[in-house]
């Protein structure tokens, strides 16, 4: 009786090892898929907004809410995008995906929040962009 106790024990005991190492390979295999497919991922997912205008303030605050729904919002925070256009045109992408629940007006906030944020971290890359939209411009014309 005592020893038929104890195999029982021991038997949840592996069961419980034995799930616990499918998880947790499991989780490693998707995140370690995530990051290498979104290099963005592996970044700081927050921004230091203290001295932005409280409006936008509010606008990251509905960022943070809405786009850490179904990936870390590290993937925006270090993502390529700085002209208003990029933004506009990554919300849009995202407010279509099935069950964003991201409204036309949540929509226009996060991305006024996103490309008002890069105008302040990533001025070069901004000025550099614009530049270049300019001359394609006027070597089109
Ligand atoms: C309903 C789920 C969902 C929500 C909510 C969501 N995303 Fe995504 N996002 C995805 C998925 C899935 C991918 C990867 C597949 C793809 O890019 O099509 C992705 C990829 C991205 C990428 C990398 C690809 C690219 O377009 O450069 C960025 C940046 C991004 N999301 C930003 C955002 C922002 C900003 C928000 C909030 C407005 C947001 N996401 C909200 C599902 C979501």
């Amino acid at each position: 009786m005592k020893l038929k106790m104890l195999l029982n024990l021991l038997m949840a005991a592996t069961l419980a090892f034995a799930v616990g190492a499918v998880i947790a390979y499991c989780g490693r295999a998707q995140s370690a898929s995530a990051a290498s497919l979104f290099p963005a991922d592996n970044g700081p997912a927050s921004i230091d907004v203290s001295k932005y205008p409280e409006a936008q303030q509010k606008n990251y605050r509905l960022f943070l809410k809405k786009c850490s729904m179904c990936h870390t919002t590290a993937r925006a925070v270090n993502a390529p995008y700085v002209l208003p256009k990029e933004w506009n045109d990554c919300v849009a992408r995202m407010v279509r995906m099935p069950g964003a629940g991201i409204n036309a007006s949540m929509a226009k906030r996060i991305a006024s929040f996103l490309a008002y944020d890069s105008s302040v971290r990533k001025a070069d890359l901004l000025k550099k962009k614009e530049s270049s939209a300019a001359s394609a411009s006027k070597a089109s014309r």
